[in-house]
């Protein structure tokens, strides 16, 4: 009987590969090429003249993706051309190859050199499940995929994105808790990036278990990814977050030094927390409340007894320049009675069976029932909500169990969301749901606070997660191997547009030894987001509970951190603007360097761009470095390291190896014991010559408020001319007027006597200059003294800072 025979027809289909054919038809439109194949519908769009989209579905209408992407096609500067077997796209920078007869694309340089290539399979269906496999050409090496483990050159190893609450994950476990769908792929004859935009479980697979491809693809959805190719890695993520958007400047005070503990309670410990950071002269801006702030874990409430009066403390500590941020759990507990689970019920907020029956699944307080953040009216409701918290004075905010998380760990695929009216299940909503909660709580925060930025951090998320939130890298151990695992894992997720992010220091689960927190508080001064964290039942783990050596080197790195704030700040500006990781993995500028991917070197990275950090495990007292092209200087003693070889350098527990690129400027401000103390009005300038130029932008702006969106913001470029040894400072653009009213200009390496600063000449004077304070000795025995690094007789000069033109002529 026919009907029998189609179905059997259909199922020996979705039992097997099914390749998406040659194509029938096809026809120019205005942003590219569409046309169908023997089996579904495809589509080509150009955004850009090194970004073509590229999409295969197998229904007559093509999946959007109403979250990731935030621009629009062009609609020019691109050429379409056919031949007997193929059609092609040309832009100024790429051409794209279709064979007619099999679908099969390669992306190519004008010169003709192949960048990618489909394998004859190019892409297909089995079932539901869709993958496009692709060539991998001479020693390849794949990079990012945002929070994923393993090593920095992904080729080898398949990943599978599909948010995932993973208590103490183990440093080589997969999946976490966010989802990036975007990889980087380099060879000799260029690199290119691919973003799978769909938000179903994804699997990139590098060539795990098979040579013959790479592949990627999702559990169902349409094939639909965006092909980058520019000619650096750097460019690359810049085409990428333009695509799928940028961070926004965080307040200054979200780059401080950060506290957090599952939980502080009552408020005493909070007020004691506090103080102690003022007493012990450690610099620290934010304290968090974890779930216990809440009567039995319900959102939107504060406990009665642990804080009876939430305003005052909150208050109080602002007066001690902290700022106070506070967890939010998506889980509602479904209690009659419970304000926001009675309004979420009635109006129909929260997610569903498809019978209509709400959905319940247990979290910290018990059975929950979820709002349904791919709804907009969801959203509105939560924004309203969260006047709950700034009302108290609340600060900012963090989104955790937003994969979401659930006791069983497994939510049945056939519950609903809204996903912006399209309707989905559990399958296709679940990887953006927790990017859409950490929205809410951003829309939440610039509405009931609207004179002050957002702050919001967020443990899960999706492409685009970057335009929302921090994010951090869940519940970590406290074990050496974590703590490089973690920098990998920021690294990663900067490649991925993800810039601000960090990890739990001194480990969330576990308890870290002395020397481990020590290292740890060392190397996350040099992220970009700088919290310490531990879990319930732990020991205390401020960086004033390990001792007075830890102690000692805690705040020898937390000062080195405020003090290099200018620096940071700038950093973060231009993070927002191009959207480059502030924590750069040496992949992003020296992705032909084989050895950058070696197990012993692949943690090495670049910070705000002039910082080379080479992270090392509290255990080793000696290391082996990897420096890249160019000289590189110890930050601590000027010592000159040649690149493209590797050093032994030492790392004793109170210095970190930390290098500053040749022809580097950064800046530094005085001593603060949180961000918005005023400082000593002097900015340092620290310059190092070198055969390259280089040129920074110093950012500033009052750091809180919105109005640098409307000119209050006081930005200027710091040039260095390698050839003519001159240091320029570009005349100030914007309204604010700076915080600095003296310049002290150092030069490092430069024996000197005088500079000439615009056309006058000035006698330098100089200094021995140390980084990090000497640490006192605890032990009289001599074996057990600390070394002390100083830099001898740094020369610089002082000078009035002014908004014109400054330049020097060493
Ligand atoms: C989750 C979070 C952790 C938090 C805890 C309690 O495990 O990842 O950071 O402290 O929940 O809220």
């Amino acid at each position: 009987m026919p009907t029998t025979d189609i179905t059997l027809q259909e199922r020996l289909q979705s039992a097997r590969f099914s390749a998406f054919g040659a194509i029938d038809f096809w026809k120019e439109n205005e942003s590219g090429i569409e046309g169908a194949t023997t089996t579904g519908k495809f589509k080509f769009t150009v955004y850009g003249s090194g970004l073509i989209r590229v999409q295969a579905s197998r229904f007559s209408s093509f999946e959007e993706n109403p979250y990731s992407v935030v621009t629009e096609p062009l609609t020019s500067g691109f050429e379409i051309t056919e031949d007997s077997s193929s059609l092609q796209i040309q832009t100024s920078q790429l051409r794209l190859k279709i064979q007619k007869n099999n679908f099969q694309l390669t992306f190519l340089k004008l010169d003709g050199t192949v960048l990618n290539e489909d394998d004859s399979l190019a892409t297909g269906w089995i079932g539901t499940e869709v993958n496009t496999y692709k060539k991998v050409q001479a020693n390849e090496k794949f990079i990012g995929l945002g929070e994923k483990t393993g090593g920095l050159n992904r080729f080898g190893s398949a990943y599978t994105n599909w948010n995932t609450d993973y208590f103490a994950y183990g440093t080589g476990d997969d999946p976490l808790y966010m989802s990036i769908p975007f990889f980087i792929g380099t060879h000799a004859q260029g690199s290119y990036g691919i973003f799978l935009d769909n938000t179903h479980k994804s699997v990139f697979n590098f060539g795990a278990s098979t040579r013959r491809f790479i592949y990627f693809g999702a559990e169902d959805g349409d094939m639909d990814y965006y092909f980058f190719h520019e000619n650096s890695i750097s460019e690359i993520i810049s085409s990428y977050t333009h695509l799928t958007g940028r961070m926004e400047m965080p307040p200054k005070w979200a780059l401080g030094f950060q506290q957090c503990r599952y939980s502080y309670y009552p408020d005493s410990e909070i007020y004691t927390v506090a103080r102690t950071f003022r007493d012990k002269d450690m610099p620290a801006d934010v304290i968090y409340l974890d779930i216990h702030h809440m009567e039995a874990y319900k959102v939107f409430t504060f406990d009665g007894e642990k804080f009876p009066d939430p305003k005052a403390l909150i208050a109080h500590l602002k007066t001690q320049g902290f700022r106070v941020v506070v967890i939010m759990d998506p889980g509602i507990k479904t209690e009659k009675g419970y304000l926001p689970y009675d309004e979420g019920s009635e109006k129909g907020l929260f997610v569903s069976y498809p019978d209509g029956a709400e959905y319940e699944a247990q979290v910290w307080p018990g059975w929950c029932a979820f709002p349904d953040f791919t709804k907009k009216e969801t959203r509105d409701w939560w924004v309203e909500k969260m006047q709950f918290y700034t009302d108290a004075g609340v600060d900012g905010f963090w989104t955790d169990m937003n994969e979401p998380a659930s006791w069983g760990q497994f939510t049945p695929n056939l519950i609903e969301f809204d996903y912006e009216g399209q309707g989905a299940s559990h399958r296709k909503a679940r990887n953006i749901y927790g990017m859409q909660m950490a929205r809410s709580a951003q829309e939440g925060s610039a509405f009931q606070n609207p004179k002050e930025r957002p702050f919001v951090l967020t443990r899960a998320g999706f492409a685009g997660i970057q335009r929302h939130a921090a994010a951090w890298t869940g519940d970590n151990v406290a074990s050496e191997e974590h703590m490089l695992a973690g920098v990998r894992l920021v690294n990663s997720l900067g490649l991925s547009g993800v810039s601000f992010a960090g990890y739990d220091v001194g480990g969330f689960a576990g308890e870290a030894s002395k020397s481990l927190f020590a290292r740890w508080m060392s190397i996350a001064t040099f992220s970009p987001f700088f919290r310490a964290h531990s879990m319930i039942n732990s020991n205390d783990a401020e960086p004033w509970a390990f001792g007075e050596e830890v102690e000692e080197i805690s705040r020898n790195y937390m000062k080195l951190r405020y003090k290099l704030l200018p620096t940071l700040y700038s950093s973060f500006y231009s993070s927002s603007k191009n959207g480059q990781p502030i924590s750069a993995s040496l992949a992003v500028d020296y992705p032909q360097d084989e050895r950058i991917y070696l197990s012993d070197f692949q943690n090495e990275y670049i910070f705000c761009d002039r910082f080379l950090v080479a992270p090392v495990e509290s255990t080793k007292e000696i290391m082996k470095v990897y420096l890249p092209a160019g000289t590189w200087y110890s930050l601590y003693s000027d010592e000159k390291f040649e690149g493209r070889r590797t050093h032994f350098v030492e790392c004793p527990l109170n210095y970190l190896p930390v290098f500053v690129k040749e022809s580097s400027l950064f800046t530094c401000q005085s001593e603060v014991s949180h961000t918005a103390e005023q400082t000593d009005g002097v900015l340092s300038i620290h310059t190092y010559p070198g055969e390259q130029d280089c040129s920074f932008i110093h950012y500033e702006d009052d750091g809180l408020s919105l109005e640098y969106k409307k000119g209050a913001h006081s930005k200027r470029k710091l040039n260095y001319s390698a050839k003519t040894k001159t240091i320029e400072l570009t005349e100030v653009d914007g309204e604010y007027s700076s915080d600095f009213d003296q310049l002290r200009i150092y030069f490092h390496d430069f024996k000197g006597k005088e500079v000439q600063v615009n056309g006058e000449s000035v006698k330098v004077k100089s200094e021995n200059f140390a980084f990090l304070g000497k640490l006192t000795e605890f032990d009289p025995l001599p074996e057990t003294s600390h070394p002390f690094h100083e830099i001898q007789d740094l020369t610089f000069i002082e000078i009035p800072n002014s908004t014109k033109r400054i330049t020097i002529q060493l």
